[in-house]
């Protein structure tokens, strides 16, 4: 389920954008906790659709406690989770809880060290509240509806670079291995002195721009609970955050691109052009 829209982003009532920052940012902590002490020892796998596809104890148990902490402290907000669904009214309720226990399962059970916890509050207009615990480097970001955002409580701020020479750009495979056109979107980077990185967490190449590290992230497809931790850091940094086609959408439906606004249109151009190949 994904609802989509790029209707302006409305004030949200001040006291529920608090308790659900507070809320959330407990809930990032708690799962840095259960990351960091299994990472790689013992995480048993299972699989869904195909060999590469993991879930493990860690994203059910994860999402549970989610779900359980969520559910008593914000009683008629539904929560959409990867293991567990959406509960009942999500499709049509004015808010709903968005979770990724893991991103970058496969990384996470190799002991590859780039995985992430994702929350986010999301309404109609896109998130409303984001967090993206980040275990390896010890960081929780989190960002409110007209706010900001934060790594670790100190705010963060995207590149102000006008060109994408000696910058990085993040993408991600689909599940199923490259998306149309990504060796021609690589060389296209190449072309302009740009390097991509395809690093394993949806959620962290996002978060990468708004943390000003990547000029750029381009994921072709996803799943809502991938990004909307990251894309509420985002929008909270001021990154432009585009559908394929250009327009500017929080959420949009098929694939998606933020871009430090210096950098956007040059990205674009690379991204639509990967469509005639
Ligand atoms: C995956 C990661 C990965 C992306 C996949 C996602 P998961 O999520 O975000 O980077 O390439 O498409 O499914 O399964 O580890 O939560
Ligand atoms: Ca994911
Ligand atoms: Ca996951």
């Amino acid at each position: 389920m994904t609802l989509l829209s790029s209707r302006p982003r409305g004030p949200v009532e001040p006291g529920l954008l608090s308790r659900a920052l507070e809320v959330a940012g407990r809930l990032a902590n708690d799962a840095t906790e259960v990351i960091t002490a299994t990472a790689g020892r013992g995480a048993r796998p299972g699989v869904k659709d195909s060999p590469f596809d993991w879930v493990t104890d860690t994203d059910r148990t994860l999402e549970r406690h989610t779900r359980r902490v969520l559910t008593a402290e914000f009683p008629g907000i539904p929560v959409v989770g990867e293991e567990f669904g959406a509960d009942h009214g999500a499709e049509d309720a004015e808010y709903r809880w968005v979770v990724d226990p893991v991103d970058g399962t496969a990384n996470y059970v190799a002991g590859v060290p780039w995985c992430a916890y994702s929350l986010a509050l999301v309404d109609a207009a896109g998130p409303v509240v984001g967090v993206v615990a980040d275990p390896y480097r010890g960081q929780i970001y989190a960002a409110a509806r007209g706010r900001g955002a934060r790594a670790n409580g100190v705010r963060v701020a995207l590149t102000d670079r006008t060109s994408c020479a000696g910058a990085i750009v993040c993408t991600e495979l689909t599940r199923t291995g490259p998306w149309p056109g990504l060796g021609h979107f690589i060389e296209r980077a190449a072309a302009a002195h740009a390097g991509v990185r395809v690093l394993g967490s949806a959620a962290l190449a996002i978060a990468q721009v708004a943390l000003g590290h990547a000029a750029a992230a381009v994921l072709h497809s996803y799943h809502e609970w991938d990004v909307a931790g990251s894309v509420a850091l985002a929008i909270e940094t001021g990154a432009v955050v585009l559908d394929r086609h250009g327009e500017d959408s929080a959420l949009p439906v098929d694939g998606l691109l933020v871009a430090a606004p210096g950098v956007a249109d040059e990205v674009l151009t690379w991204w639509q052009d990967t469509a005639h190949r």
